[in-house]
């Protein structure tokens, strides 16, 4: 997606060989223009999955997510990381092990907004090991609800989410592929 590309190109910084920020328009400030182009761009490549749902894990997720559900006219469900108050019986679970953090978390969705049959578009902002986007796959599978696709906004393919992904025989889609930020730069696949 080249608006997207533009935007990182512009206004992405490189941290480290492994960590782009984008806390202008993507993790902290967000840009709702380009996120209703990313929402458009997801809906049109799962136009034909005959997605049911979409599922997302907050934070950063939900604005993408938002924007992809409301081109395709379904709901979206964010995945909690802390257990809410209201939110306490009939979780679908999954522990997520993160390897940027080197820490397990759990996240959780209520039973109550995932059914058989349903089919689960899971959208996320970065792939990087790729445990959040299977973590969420565990969970539509508890539901026992079939995953449509996987759509990422920044897939850094220099790291292994997206092939391990794929291998599993996921639809995986990325707006941007980044293939290196090495020398403070910013390299596309
Ligand atoms: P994985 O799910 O692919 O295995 O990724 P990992 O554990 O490494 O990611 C942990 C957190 O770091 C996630 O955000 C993920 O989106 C984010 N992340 C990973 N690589 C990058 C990167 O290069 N740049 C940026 N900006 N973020 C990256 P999170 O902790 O879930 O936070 P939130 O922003 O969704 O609240
Ligand atoms: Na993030
Ligand atoms: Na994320």
């Amino acid at each position: 997606m080249e608006l997207l590309k533009k935007k990182i190109r512009e206004e992405g910084i490189v941290l480290s060989e492994q960590v782009l920020k984008v806390d202008s328009f993507l993790n902290h400030q967000i840009d709702p223009v380009l996120m209703l182009e990313i929402g458009r761009t997801f809906a049109g490549l799962f136009a034909d999955s005959d997605v049911t749902k979409v599922l997302t894990l907050e934070s950063s997720g939900i604005a993408p997510a938002v924007m992809t559900a409301l081109e395709l006219k379904v709901n979206v469900i964010f995945a909690r990381k802390r257990k809410s108050l209201t939110l306490r019986d009939g979780l679908f679970t999954e522990k997520v092990y993160s390897f940027t953090k080197q820490e397990e978390s759990e996240v959780s969705v209520s039973g109550k907004f995932l059914s058989p049959g349903d089919r689960v578009l899971i959208v996320d902002d970065f792939l990087a090991n790729g445990e959040a986007a299977l973590a969420m796959a565990r969970i539509a599978m508890q539901a026992q609800a079939e995953v449509a696709g996987i759509g990422i906004v920044i897939e850094k393919a220099f790291q292994p989410g997206g092939a391990k992904l794929r291998e599993q025989g996921y639809r995986v889609e990325s707006l941007a592929r980044v293939a290196s930020l090495g020398n403070g730069q910013v390299l596309f696949a």
